[in-house]
């Protein structure tokens, strides 16, 4: 190739990874879109030719992600120990300590009764996008989808959202625990409360009227037979003001390609670079988007 044109391709380049670079809802800081067309081209476009867009632009993605990141070489679990009883924590000024139960991960289908490192990645993202005024929780309506432990809902509640944390009807009594020990400080600016909520089900009124305006899930996307389910609880929760924050743990890229593939047709995604995040909570081997409706 002739070097006036790499440098045009370079040039092209370039100009593509700006365009890619917006603000997505209610988070002010910049995030790299996964797809570049304008919506005036989508409706142009045939759906089978925005099926395969969306293909190869998740490919692409996991293609970045794993290439670049190289996630099998970095520790996992890096901020949690799944084998203690509690996961101790400084967020906003305040000690948390999350109960886990270590036994029942050995439960088939049992993964939220310990902490995972997308969790306290995504909890210390929210403090730290939250102090760089970046995004205010302050007063919003939060809903987390596959609480877990609590350990995400909670902040969010200590940085002033009214929060709901779901999962499955066997999950929640850890989950109370957590928010009855850690959220019963004076001065809490939020609130919490928990409630059963399966992906895929008709949420309850309380979720949806008025839309949330975050949803936010960390590990939720793990299991290729609970993407759709997943997918769908999102388009049923979320209207046209509501922010999405979702936390991956880089491990399964057949997994995660799906989400992104069937998740762009009906939401516009944006990945947060990892300057974005807390500086003491990066893990090459976490993953955080912002999604919002189309
Ligand atoms: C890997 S854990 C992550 C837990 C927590 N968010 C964290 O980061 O530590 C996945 C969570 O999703 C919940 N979950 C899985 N499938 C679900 C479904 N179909 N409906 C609701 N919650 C589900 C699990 O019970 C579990 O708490």
């Amino acid at each position: 190739m002739a070097t006036e044109e790499i440098v045009l391709e370079e040039e092209e380049e370039e100009e593509e990874e700006k365009e890619r670079m917006v603000t997505l809802g209610s988070y002010k800081g910049m995030v790299r879109l996964l797809r570049v067309k304008a919506e005036q081209e989508e409706e142009e476009e045939e759906e089978e030719e925005l099926d395969s867009f969306a293909a190869t632009a998740a490919s692409e993605e996991i293609m970045l992600l794993w290439g670049m990141q190289q996630p099998t070489l970095s520790k996992p679990n890096a901020f949690v120990s799944q084998s203690s009883l509690q996961l101790k924590l400084d967020v906003c000024g305040h000690s948390l300590a999350i109960f886990q139960s270590p036994s029942s991960l050995s439960t088939p289908g049992v993964t939220g009764a310990v902490m995972w490192d997308s969790g306290v990645i995504l909890g210390k993202f929210l403090e730290h996008a939250s102090d760089s005024e970046l995004l205010l929780l302050q007063g919003k309506k939060v809903v987390e989808l596959g609480s877990g432990c609590g350990l995400v809902g909670c902040i969010a509640a200590l940085l002033g959202g009214q929060v709901v944390l779901t999962d499955l009807p066997d999950r929640l009594r850890l989950l109370r625990k957590n928010i009855e020990v850690n959220l019963r400080h004076e001065d809490m600016r939020g609130s919490a409360k928990v409630m059963e909520f399966i992906w895929g089900d008709d949420p309850d009124l309380e979720l949806t009227e008025p839309p949330p305006d975050v949803v936010l899930g960390s590990d939720v996307i793990y299991s290729e037979g609970a993407v759709l389910d997943l997918l769908s609880t999102l388009r049923q929760l979320c209207g046209g003001e509501t922010t999405i924050f979702l936390a991956g743990e880089l491990r399964n890229d057949a997994v995660l390609e799906y989400f992104l593939e069937c998740a762009m047709k009906d939401f516009v995604i944006g990945r947060l670079d990892q300057r974005q995040w807390h500086p003491d909570y990066c893990s090459s081997r976490v993953v955080l988007y912002v999604l919002v409706k189309k």
